[in-house]
């Protein structure tokens, strides 16, 4: 590289932070760059509008004070990113954690445009959040934190312009309260603004199960590809809330054994396989898999040494990084979570031969599901659960089967070529809608 280039390469990659963010420490924006940088090379003449993606097209920050129970006030940081809307509307999920960070959400709605485009649903990608742990909220504070950050960012969603929907922590009451919110402030009811809502109020059968069921159905797609079968397989998960409790339960309906779980309160390793029915009513009924009687506990970091055939982080980002990347002894991993695997576990991984099925394909069943909710609210007419399935499934197959044939052709991860099936949609429409003004 002549010096001239990389005096231009620093410039555009200093160019790529923002000030807003500590240069230091990018945290999962960070992370999210390192992914995208990965595809530069692959783009072609797309690669002029690459910067694109590395700016979230609208950020809003909000104060979000509610009254106690106690009659104090508290004041909790809310977010809403839409990183670009190119292709459609604002998507993505509304996540209520006490670490949540403007650096997360971005990265999180960065990798809903990815998603959206991967599975080529007609979305864009956006992220909400509020920096606040809702276990310490009595009901009617956590109601009244969700309608005061839905009248915040209410300047910014809508049914055409950005729809929100649960993620960690966030759920069909919670959707509700959101849409009877934004209703009340315009006056009339407005369904199809939030997705994942119960189904007396517009939802869908089938969104619950959604995410979970994707990551059954592309695991599933893996292993055929790499030759074994779920019949008898040993899968771990990393989480068991909406989406690795699902997943579980399904992987054990096909004949899997789940060996091994781990969620906030503990981990539980059982070689002839936990029940994922049963634990799914113990934590139904303790909030978490700790002292499930019916497996031995184990510590975290022997969790993720447990010998599996699927491995699932269905929880948080940044779970699988440099420091556990070469004890995890499994032959696919299947990213239920955002975001759990560091660039720098991706290439332990890939060194080691374990083949990543990443959260950009992986997760998109509920956003597709999501779309279908949409789609039903629009036009006020509702479809069965083996339609929802049906379709689900079918977006999924073929989502995976295009990245696949992408990472054999250009002999890259299957997240680079998810990237890159994805960053080429989203450009070419960048390119085709031109620069306003
Ligand atoms: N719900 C969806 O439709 C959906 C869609 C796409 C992606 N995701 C992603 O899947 C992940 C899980 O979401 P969810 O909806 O299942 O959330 P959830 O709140 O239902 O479950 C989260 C799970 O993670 C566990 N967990 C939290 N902190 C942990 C820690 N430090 N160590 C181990 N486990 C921990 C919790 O105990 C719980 O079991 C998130 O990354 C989310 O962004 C969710």
């Amino acid at each position: 590289m002549s010096s001239l280039q990389q005096v231009a390469q620093s410039a555009s990659s200093l160019q790529s932070v923002p000030s807003y963010l500590n240069s230091e420490d990018l945290g999962p924006w960070g992370n999210y760059l390192r992914q995208v940088d990965r595809v530069a090379p692959y783009l072609g003449s797309l690669s002029r509008w690459l910067e694109t993606l590395k700016r979230p097209k609208r950020i809003l920050i909000v104060d979000v004070p509610i009254e106690l129970d106690n009659g104090t006030v508290a004041h909790f940081e809310g977010y809403r990113v839409q990183h670009n809307v190119s292709r459609g509307p604002g998507k993505g999920g509304v996540r209520y954690h006490q670490d949540v960070t403007l650096s997360e959400v971005m990265a999180l709605s960065a990798w809903m445009s990815v998603k959206n485009a991967a599975v080529n649903v007609p979305y864009g990608g956006a992220k909400g959040g509020i920096r606040v742990d809702p276990r310490t909220l009595s009901r009617g504070e956590l109601e009244r934190v969700t309608r005061r950050y839905t009248s915040e960012i209410g300047i910014i969603i809508g049914p055409n312009t950005d729809i929100p929907a649960p993620d960690v922590n966030t759920n069909e009451q919670i959707m509700a309260w959101m849409m009877d919110t934004y209703s009340m402030n315009q006056g009339q009811t407005s369904t199809g603004v939030v997705t994942g809502k119960p189904i007396t109020l517009g939802g869908s059968l089938g969104r619950r199960e959604a995410t979970g069921r994707g990551v059954f159905v592309v695991g599933c797609e893996a292993a055929r590809r790499i030759g074994f079968d779920i019949e008898g397989a040993r899968v771990a998960v990393q989480g068991f809330g909406n989406v690795g409790g699902i997943a579980a339960r399904l992987f054990q309906e096909a004949g899997a054994k789940v060996v091994a779980v781990q969620d906030h309160t503990g981990s539980l390793y059982k070689s002839t396989g936990i029940d994922a029915g049963a634990l799914l009513e113990h934590v139904a009924k303790t909030g978490g898999v700790g002292g499930f009687p019916e497996a031995d506990a184990v510590t975290n970091e022997e969790f993720w040494s447990v010998e599996s055939d699927i491995l699932i982080p269905a929880a948080l980002e940044n779970q699988i990084t440099e420091k556990n990347a070469a004890k995890i002894r499994t032959k696919i991993i299947v990213e239920g979570a955002n975001g759990p695997t560091t660039t720098a576990a991706d290439d332990i991984l890939h060194d080691r031969g374990i083949l990543v099925i990443p959260d950009v394909v992986a997760n998109a069943g509920g956003v597709t599901v999501s779309y279908f909710e949409w789609v039903q609210d629009f036009s006020s007419f509702f479809w069965t659960e083996d339609e929802i399935n049906q379709r689900l499934e079918r977006v999924m197959r073929e989502a995976f089967a295009a990245v696949w044939q992408v990472s054999s052709e250009q002999n890259v991860s299957v997240r680079t070529a998810a990237f890159i099936v994805a960053c080429k949609r989203i450009l070419q429409a960048r390119e085709m809608r031109g620069l306003y003004p």
